[in-house]
């Protein structure tokens, strides 16, 4: 183990910040961490917007779903897949396809894991917000996104006010294969996760949930997964072709 790797292991989502303001030095070193990630094809295919707004905020609150931290974090960026660049750049790019569409929300995402982590390297602490995903029309709208612009996800910053416990990972001999992939459960080795899940929430102040990770995935694979990103991302120019 080494400091790096000890700040990514204590990587927990925060939900609730201090007043105090993450300055400009601590949010331009972060947007340059973001920047180092590696990106497909050097196409850099990501942009972030950094709301400071507050009614954008308020409505960004509305459009995740009443997240009451997408209002209140001292920092909120929404990182979106972005070719709009490259079109301006090359009129005659062939965009909407598929592998694309996966070149930039995979860019996107390491760029944001970079900046998490550097976040929290910095004494912060902070979260993605999928829940920008239940309305990304109106969030496309709101940040006035061009074609070829997506919003993926948002990411609260800022002091941390509260100092959740990690919340356990699966074993890694559930998830590591070698040379070829394993496709028989070890259930065993599962129930003993689910424990330590159970323990985990059992733990947590409240004890709101004392749920299995098993138990949580059949909950959340038995809903639907918001049908409608096909349309709208083909409707943002992001194909299938
Ligand atoms: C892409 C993505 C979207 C997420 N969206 C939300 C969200 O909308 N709201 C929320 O409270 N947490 C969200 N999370 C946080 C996860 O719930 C959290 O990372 C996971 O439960 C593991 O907990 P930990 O980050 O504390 O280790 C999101 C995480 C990821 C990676």
């Amino acid at each position: 183990m080494n400091e790096v790797i000890q700040q990514i292991r204590s990587h927990r989502s925060i939900r609730r910040y201090t007043d105090d303001p993450v300055t400009r030095e601590q949010l331009e070193s972060i947007i340059a961490a973001a920047q180092a990630a590696s990106t497909s094809s050097y196409l850099q295919a990501a942009s972030i917007i950094r709301v400071t707004d507050p009614e954008k905020r308020s409505r960004l609150v509305e459009l995740s779903g009443g997240q009451p931290w997408v209002g209140k974090a001292p920092e909120f960026l929404v990182w979106c897949a972005d070719f709009h660049r490259h079109r301006q750049l090359f009129p005659e790019a062939r965009l909407g396809y598929t592998e694309l569409l996966l070149i930039s929300v995979i860019d996107t995402a390491l760029m944001a894991q970079n900046a998490l982590l550097a976040a929290e390297s910095l004494g912060l602490g902070g979260l993605f917000i999928g829940g920008l995903r239940n309305h990304p029309d109106g969030v496309a709208d709101l940040l006035e996104l061009p074609l070829h612009v997506a919003p993926l996800f948002g990411m609260c910053l800022g002091h941390p006010a509260e100092d959740p416990i990690l919340r356990p990972r699966l074993p890694q001999a559930l998830i590591l294969h070698e040379n070829c992939y394993n496709p028989d459960l070890d259930h065993e080795l599962l129930a003993g996760y689910d424990e330590e899940v159970r323990h985990y929430y059992a733990g947590r102040p409240g004890a709101d949930r004392v749920t299995g990770w098993s138990e949580q995935v059949q909950e959340t694979l038995s809903r639907e997964a918001r049908p409608h990103m096909r349309d709208f991302l083909q409707s943002r120019g992001f194909g299938l072709k």
